[in-house]
């Protein structure tokens, strides 16, 4: 297992499952995994969708194993989950924290493309919380409803489904404690939200290019939080 260290953040490439029960305790764990997604069909506008066959291709329409979230590691989760996964996410997690809020990043850059269901015009997380891990930050923060752009272009970094930093950056606002888990941190954006919120941060990546798109995204988070404090 390879292992990186940037200022507060510590990376790991390797698999989510081996190496997330080890790290033990963390305030928070932040979950944005494989979506799990029909990925059949789409029509002549498939063509026009280069990303989602790239999703494809790296395997991240196939869900995730909900048995990574362990309420007994963790304060508090944020899991993002397709619609097909929602309904055997929500009873664990409100079977297993305190309390919990199903809240939605409405995407203000929707595809033009419904086929024979909806637009991708939401995506839905799960904010779950033990008692002392309750949302954190001001009445104007604790909002369920977020509305930012999907990334285009080199925005991206290079990923299929790079969240917006503004996205995780709010997110952020709302968790409590200074330790953070990303198992499948993806190219890095909540490792970037959480280095620049003054939180401790953990990150798994098994995707050797993306882990490095990380590496390089979460060192820059900390040389402008460092120049800061100079
Ligand atoms: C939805 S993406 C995360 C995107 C990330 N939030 C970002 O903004 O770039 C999920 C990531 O999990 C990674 N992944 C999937 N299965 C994994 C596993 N078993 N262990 C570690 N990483 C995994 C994929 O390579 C992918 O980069």
């Amino acid at each position: 297992m390879t292992s990186v260290t940037i200022g507060p953040a510590t990376l790991y490439l390797g698999d989510a499952y081996t190496i997330r029960p080890m790290l033990g305790w963390m305030d928070a764990d932040i979950f944005d995994p494989p979506y799990l997604i029909n990925a059949s069909g789409g029509g002549h506008y498939r063509k026009r969708r280069p990303n989602f066959d790239r999703m494809v291709a790296e395997d991240l329409h196939k869900g995730f194993d909900i048995s990574i979230i362990n309420p007994l590691q963790c304060g508090a989760v944020v899991v993002f989950a397709s619609n097909n996964q929602l309904a055997e996410l929500l009873p664990l997690l409100a079977g297993s924290f305190h309390r919990h809020a199903l809240c939605v990043w409405q995407k203000v850059n929707p595809q033009p493309i419904a086929n024979k269901a909806y637009r991708t015009d939401c995506e839905f997380y799960v904010h779950a919380w033990h008692h002392g891990h309750h949302p954190a930050g001001d009445v104007s923060q604790k909002l369920r409803v977020r509305r930012f752009a999907s990334p285009r272009g080199a925005d991206r970094f290079e990923h299929p489904t790079c969240k917006p930093e503004a996205l995780m950056a709010s997110i952020m606002d709302n968790i409590a404690g200074e330790t953070i888990c990303d198992a499948f941190m993806g190219s890095g954006t909540t490792g970037v939200a959480a280095v620049r919120a003054g939180k401790r941060f953990f990150g798994i990546e098994h995707n050797p290019a993306h882990f490095e798109t990380a590496c390089l995204r979460i060192r820059d988070a900390w040389a402008e939080m460092e120049a800061l404090a100079a």
